[in-house]
């Protein structure tokens, strides 16, 4: 009995994945929750509130889910008129954000 509520309980959760999520990644709650923060301080002033109306800068909502080595170097790095953050994030606080762009508002 327990078990079968368990798997309809799975079988919701894998079908209310979008499409998108082939790279299969799980993100943790509090892993979103805190790159909402760390966004919502660091990076909506350029990319929006949200990312939504991103303006001049990058759509974050459209960012390839596939190419997260990207995602890193150009925040490390920078990509034209968008600041390079060096080390300002630690590895945990970057794949916090990259949970929250992939996942928080999808
Ligand atoms: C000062 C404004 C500004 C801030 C602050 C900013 N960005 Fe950007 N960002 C930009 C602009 C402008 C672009 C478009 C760069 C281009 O392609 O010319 C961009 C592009 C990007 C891209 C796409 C780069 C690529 O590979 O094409 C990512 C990812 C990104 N930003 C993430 C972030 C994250 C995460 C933060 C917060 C930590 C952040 N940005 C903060 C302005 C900003």
């Amino acid at each position: 009995m327990k078990r079968g509520a368990l798997s309809i309980a799975l079988a919701a959760f894998v079908m209310s994945v979008p499409a998108s999520a082939e790279e299969a990644q799980s993100f943790s709650h509090d892993q979103i929750a805190t790159g909402a923060e760390l966004y919502a301080v660091n990076c909506s002033p350029c990319h929006g509130a949200r990312m939504q109306d991103p303006g001049a800068a990058f759509n974050l909502r459209k960012f390839p889910p596939g190419q997260r080595e990207r995602f890193v170097n150009s925040v490390i790095h920078g990509k034209n008129q968008m600041p390079p953050w060096g080390d300002f994030f630690d590895p945990e606080q970057l794949e916090a954000l990259w949970a929250y762009i992939m996942a928080g508002e999808r």
